[in-house]
C-alpha cells in the first residue's frame, strides 16, 4: 500500500488509516465481531494507523480495538488516541478537559483498556477553551518524556493555536474533517500545518455516509446515530447535499467506480501531507475504501469534481450550533 509520512518526521503510514468510532454506535447499531474483522482486514492489507477516542462508546472503542490487536507485534500498528471529551452517561456532550492532571488521568486509563504500554499519537479531541494550549502539550510532552507516548497531535484546532501547541513541542498530525463538501481547512489551516511540516489526517471524507450509495432522503437513524442531529443531513439541507452527490455519482459513474472512491480518491489527491482517515465497521466498506486508492483522477477528473461539487457548496453547518462553537477550527 502506498506510504505517507505523519508529519514531516514521521512516522510512515499507509496512505488511509482506519477510524474506528464507527465501531461503536457513532452511526447508528455496530455488530462487535464485524468491527474486529474490519480491523483485522485493515491491518492485514497494510493500514497501520487506527484512530480512536476515550470517549467513543466511553472505553467501549479501545477495549475493542484491544481485543482485535490481540497477539499482533506492537510495531506493526499505530495507535491514534483522542482524549479530553466530557460526555454524560446518555451520550451528551459537556465540554473539554484539558487540564494536565486531566490529561494525564486520561491517559493512565487509555493504557489500561487498550493494552499496551504507549500510544503512538496522542492528541486533545478540542480545545479546551478554559487552559491555555501550552499546558495541555506541555502535559502530553511529559508523558513523552516519561515513555507513555510517542507523539502529539491535535485536533479541530486553528492556525494560532496550531503554532502555538507546535512551539512547545512537535505536532505530527492535525485530525480536521475534511472532505469535498467540508473545505474550510484550505482556506488558512492547511497552510499553517503545511508551513510547520504537519500532517492532516481527514475525518469525514464521505462526509458521515452522505457521499455514498446508501443514504436517502428521510432515512431513519436511531438516537445517538451522529446522522439525526447533524444539520446537513436535517430536511431543508439533505435535498440539496443528496444532489451534489449525484453530480459525483455521475462522475464515478462514468470512471466506473463507486461515489465514495472518488470522494476518498480526491481528498488523497489534495497532497501527501493528507492521510484520509476512513470510518469504516464493516469490511465491505473497508473493501470499497482500499479500492479507492486504485483511482487515479487527472486534471480534467479534478475540474469535473470541482465543477459538480464547487467549494462551499454543503447546505448546512458541518455540526450543530452547540458543537460548532467548540471549534477553535473554525473561529
Ligand atoms: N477529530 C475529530 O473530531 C473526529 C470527528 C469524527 C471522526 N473522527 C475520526 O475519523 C474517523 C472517520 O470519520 P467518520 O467516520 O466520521 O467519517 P466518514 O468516513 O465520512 O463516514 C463514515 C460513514 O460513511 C459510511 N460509508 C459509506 N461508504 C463507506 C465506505 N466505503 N467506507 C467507509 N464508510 C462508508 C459509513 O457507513 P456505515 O455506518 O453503514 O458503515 C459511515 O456511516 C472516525 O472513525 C474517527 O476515528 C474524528
Amino acid at each position: 500500500m502506498e506510504q505517507r509520512s505523519l508529519g514531516r518526521n514521521g512516522p510512515a503510514t499507509a496512505a488511509i488509516g482506519l477510524g474506528c468510532m464507527g465501531m461503536s454506535g457513532a452511526y447508528g447499531p455496530a455488530d462487535r465481531q464485524e468491527g474486529i474483522a474490519t480491523i483485522h482486514m485493515a491491518l492485514d492489507a497494510g493500514i497501520t494507523l487506527l484512530d480512536t477516542g476515550d470517549f467513543y462508546g466511553m472505553g467501549h472503542n479501545e477495549l475493542l480495538i484491544a481485543e482485535a490487536l490481540k497477539g499482533r507485534p506492537r510495531d506493526s500498528y499505530l495507535l491514534s488516541v483522542k482524549f479530553g471529551a466530557q460526555r454524560d452517561p446518555a451520550g451528551g456532550w459537556l465540554g473539554f478537559d484539558g487540564r494536565p492532571a486531566a490529561v494525564k488521568t486520561a491517559l493512565a486509563y487509555s493504557l489500561q483498556r487498550l493494552g499496551v504500554d504507549h500510544i503512538d499519537i496522542y492528541r486533545p479531541a478540542r480545545l479546551d477553551p478554559a487552559v491555555p494550549i501550552e499546558e495541555t502539550i506541555g502535559a502530553i510532552a511529559d508523558m513523552v518524556k516519561a515513555g507513555y507516548v510517542r507523539r502529539i497531535g491535535l485536533s479541530e484546532v486553528g492556525p494560532e493555536t496550531i503554532r502555538r501547541a507546535a512551539a512547545v513541542h512537535p505536532i505530527c498530525d492535525l485530525q480536521i474533517e475534511y472532505s469535498l463538501l467540508s473545505r474550510g481547512p484550505e482556506d488558512a489551516i492547511l497552510p499553517a500545518t503545511r508551513d510547520l511540516g504537519i500532517a492532516i489526517t481527514a475525518y469525514g471524507v464521505l462526509s458521515r455516509g452522505l457521499i455514498s450509495n446508501d443514504y436517502a432522503a428521510g432515512q431513519e437513524t436511531v438516537p445517538g446515530d451522529f446522522r439525526s442531529h447533524s444539520p446537513r443531513f436535517q430536511a431543508g439541507n439533505i435535498e440539496a447535499n443528496l444532489a451534489l452527490v449525484a453530480a459525483l455519482r455521475a462522475i464515478a459513474d462514468a470512471k466506473g467506480v463507486s461515489v465514495a472512491q472518488v470522494a476518498i480518491a480526491w481528498a488523497a489527491a489534495q497532497g501527501r501531507d493528507i492521510i484520509p482517515l476512513i470510518g469504516a465497521k464493516r469490511r465491505d466498506r473497508l473493501a470499497e475504501a482500499i479500492g479507492a486508492l486504485d483511482v487515479a483522477l487527472d486534471g480534467d477528473d479534478l475540474a469535473a469534481i470541482e465543477q459538480a461539487v464547487p467549494k462551499g457548496a454543503a447546505a448546512g453547518d458541518r455540526y450543530p450550533a452547540a458543537q460548532m462553537a467548540m471549534l477553535d477550527s473554525e473561529a
